[in-house]
């Protein structure tokens, strides 16, 4: 059943919104199960449909995974790999299905993986991926929309170059190291504290890895992983994206179990637009400072620069800015479906290539709008929040990829939001 969410805008959100764990954190740290036989116990993992498409995938490789409904904790356990293919219909309903490919070369010495489609923000390549593996001792082989790969003699370490910060091809590349033969070098690695966090998991299960949150991760192979328990950190593009309802709704909002020290750039950028964050023992308070946003220039980058994750959710904030906000989009090559939307709840908003000028205007309007991917449907609610009048926001099965439970966290905060069938 498709569904959409309607708002009426113009509510102040007020009250608390607990931050769950991060869905770009817990997606590899599932797949990190696949380097052993042995349990690994994840908590604090987010109830998210990407986090079940993970563990379809997980189970068709023979991953027995212990979930009580309702619960944040995964028990998964690969004591037998009984396939290594991860096919097209899987891997195209999530990008980040690629992330087998590296646990299963190095466990298994081969995997036949579906080379993901493009998707709506960009080509979104795995080359890096590949020639880090080639680079491992694997032979990569493309054929009939297939990568396969195979190291029957297993991964030997290598001193990897990375041309582009790729956030899963260093995941990927750090998870085959594990158990190849010698030391790995990633140079020009993804700092993203989701790495961190995989580095930490993985050092629990027995790996040798220093390095992790710089751009040189090194690695030296074990022979083995063995059980662990693990946290999933906080997800600090939720904490982002309800840090900016608050701006946006001149509201009040208190986030728990997530820190200030997770968005850097966007609590400097957010400081600069006026608004006041006060870090709290277990997280932060964002309110507004009463009077308007100024408009303040962004452009996405690299951990610890401005997320690209949160690249729609601030453009929707500068909508209604004093002044103007040039927001440069230097990750992906297709990241602005959003702006169209927003122009037609009233946002002055013109495209240069990767730039957008967003004039602020004193007020959007509500309008019927629809979601194109999951940051961008969390934008268009944003915006819905703050409009006057009535937004309906269609394909909102985007949404919950990314968010868990977003209406209600909204409605305990004061907004009228509901979803309805669409
Ligand atoms: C991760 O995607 C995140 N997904 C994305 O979040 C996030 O937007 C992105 O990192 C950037 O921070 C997960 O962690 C599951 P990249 P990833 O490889 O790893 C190019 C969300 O909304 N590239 O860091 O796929 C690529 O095209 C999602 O939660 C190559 O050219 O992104 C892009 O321009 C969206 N070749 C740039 O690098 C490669 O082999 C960065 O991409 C790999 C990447």
């Amino acid at each position: 059943m498709t569904e959409s969410i309607r708002i009426v805008g113009g509510n102040p959100l007020q009250g608390v919104i607990q931050i769950r764990g991060a869905k770009n954190a817990a997606l590899p740290l599932m797949t990190a199960a696949l380097l052993t036989d042995e349990t690994l116990t994840l908590t604090n993992v987010p109830h998210l449909t990407d986090i079940q498409t993970m563990a379809e995938l997980l189970e068709q490789h023979g991953v027995h995974i212990n979930h009580t409904a309702g619960s944040y904790a995964y028990e998964l356990k690969a004591q037998t790999i009984i396939n290594t293919t991860a096919s097209y219909d899987l891997v195209c309903k999530m990008r980040a299905s690629i992330l087998v490919l590296g646990p299963l070369v190095a466990r298994c010495g081969q995997a036949r993986v579906s080379l993901p489609g493009g998707c709506a923000i960009g080509t979104r390549p795995v080359d890096i991926h590949l020639s880090g593996l080639k680079q491992l001792g694997a032979q990569i082989e493309l054929s009939e929309g297939y990568i396969n790969a195979s190291a029957p003699k297993g991964l030997t370490g290598a001193k990897i170059t990375m041309p582009l910060v790729s956030v899963t091809a260093t995941e990927n590349l750090m998870m085959a190291g594990t158990l190849a033969k010698g030391e790995t070098h990633l140079i020009n690695a993804a700092r993203e504290p989701e790495v961190v966090d995989l580095a930490n998991c993985l050092i629990a299960m027995g790996a040798k890895i220093t390095g992790a949150g710089t751009d040189t991760i090194i690695i030296e192979g074990v022979s083995r992983l063995h059980k662990a328990t693990y946290a999933v950190l906080p997800d600090r593009i939720e904490t982002g994206t309800y840090a900016m309802a608050a701006v946006i709704t001149g509201g009040d909002l208190e986030l728990t179990h997530t820190s200030l020290a997770l968005i850097p750039s966007i609590a400097s950028t957010l400081q600069q637009a006026g608004i006041i964050i006060q870090e709290t023992p277990n997280g932060m308070r964002v309110k507004s400072s009463g009077s308007s946003i100024l408009g303040v220039d962004v452009m996405t980058e690299p951990y610890p620069g401005f997320a690209t994750d949160l690249q729609a959710q601030i453009m929707a904030v500068m909508t209604i800015c004093r002044g103007a906000s040039m927001i440069t989009e230097t990750i992906f090559e297709n990241r602005f479906m959003h702006v169209q939307e927003l122009c037609r709840m009233g946002a002055n908003i013109t495209v240069h290539h990767s730039s957008a000028l967003v004039r602020g205007v004193p007020y959007l309007s509500g309008a019927q709008v629809m979601a194109t991917d999951l940051r961008a449907s969390v934008c268009l609610v944003l915006a819905g929040l703050a409009a006057k009048g009535e937004t309906t926001i269609s394909r909102i099965y985007h949404l919950d990829r990314g968010y868990e439970n977003l209406e209600e966290k909204f409605r305990n905060c004061g907004a009228n939001i509901e979803r309805i069938a669409a």
